[in-house]
């Protein structure tokens, strides 16, 4: 098969990260008969700095015209802490969010037997843990009207959602959640929130089309909560924009590092994949970031272009690296292998090549 792909590598470790996942999907193609073509793009600091754009034109004609967009970070922190700044890297995210209709988010968070000492958490609340997050992408307070008074004392940020908006990414949960353990848990704020209250609504409505799926509600306070007491409990996390975003960054304690974990965002556009974690600009240039959040993303998206083979082939590349110990610093900061390196090795277990040529 021949697929075009959108290379978004961003700023921080994105460029790095994103290197190993080229060399993984390279070993893939050749393994498999496949081409890729990749387009390079920029977005995010990188993109300001070129052309004042975070998010040029080019950049989603070119995401437009592709079967996918694999991405690698965004942000810069000359913008984080500069509440002036009229234009921001993160834009940039939003608006290929919005401009590719990507609504739906999903992260899912397993748990590695040999990693399980970096978690936080007593191994036995590790033991089977295996959910998926489906956060919404495009509404919520997100994308909400954003007000600055003129004397600049006083701000908002409107969440807003409508009856659609909510529908379509609960019907992607609810059909994920049929081909896995039928449990669905929406995580909200009805007992405050508006919004939350609608939710519930149309996931009580949409649930009535699933009947073999288990559906529980939960307020986002206690499921932060819930999430590291007893994590197993979880299948299916359904919930809106900013809860989602909140909540994956907690549940990646569960895996041991954020490095590991990737994501895809969905809709009616071109499908993006990206890792969860951020640009980590205090790691960036070093070859020494965790590559295996993007190499499993790039897994996603072998899986999106129905090629399941060739995406359980690039899971064992990751799971062997991680279990025998050809991992980055964040897993051991004693015993670690450079970004580049561990890209390399998983590309010759990909090629099959014989473990003694693997240094
Ligand atoms: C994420 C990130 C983004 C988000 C930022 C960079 C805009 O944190 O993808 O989780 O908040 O959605
Ligand atoms: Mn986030």
């Amino acid at each position: 098969m021949e697929k075009k792909i959108t290379v978004i590598c961003g700023d921080g470790i994105g460029p790095e990260v994103t290197k190993q996942s080229i060399k993984v999907l390279n070993a893939v193609a050749e393994q498999f008969n496949h081409k890729f073509n990749y387009d390079q793009q920029i977005m995010g600091a990188c993109a300001i700095d070129k052309t004042g754009d975070p998010l040029p034109q080019a950049t989603i004609d070119s995401c437009k015209n592709s079967d996918a967009v694999l991405f690698g970070a965004i942000g810069h922190p000359k913008y984080d802490n500069d509440p002036h700044a009229k234009v921001r890297p993160e834009q940039g995210l939003l608006r290929i969010r919005k401009e590719l209709q990507l609504y739906a988010n999903i992260r899912p968070i397993s748990t590695y037997p040999t990693l399980q000492h970096l978690s936080p958490l007593k191994p036995d609340r590790l033991q089977d843990v295996d959910l998926v997050i489906y956060r919404e992408l495009t509404g919520g307070i997100y994308f909400g009207e954003k007000t600055l008074s003129d004397d600049k004392n006083t701000a908002s940020d409107l969440c807003l959602y409508t009856k659609a908006e909510i529908e379509r990414v609960a019907h992607l949960a609810f059909n994920h959640a049929m081909n896995r353990k039928k449990k669905i848990t929406l995580v909200d704020k009805a007992n405050v929130l508006e919004t939350s209250r609608l939710w519930r609504k149309v996931v009580q409505e949409i649930a009535q089309q699933y009947p073999e799926v288990a559906v529980d509600y939960m307020f986002v306070d206690n499921a932060s909560m819930q999430l590291i007491i007893k994590p197993k409990q979880f299948d299916v996390i359904l919930t809106e924009n900013m809860f989602g975003d909140i909540i994956s960054d907690e549940a990646s304690v569960l895996s041991g590092s954020i490095g590991l974990l990737p994501s895809s965002s969905i809709g009616s556009g071109t499908a993006l994949f990206e890792p969860i974690h951020g640009s980590y600009p205090q790691g960036a240039g070093k070859d020494i970031a965790n590559p295996v959040g993007s190499v499993l993303s790039a897994a996603m998206m072998l899986d999106y272009f129905e090629m399941y083979e060739e995406a359980a082939l690039v899971r064992r590349a990751v799971s062997w690296a991680l279990e025998h110990g050809f991992v980055s610093q964040d897993i051991d900061s004693v015993n670690y292998y450079s970004t580049s390196v561990i890209g390399d090795l998983m590309k010759d277990f990909i090629e099959q090549k014989a473990p003694s040529e693997i240094n």
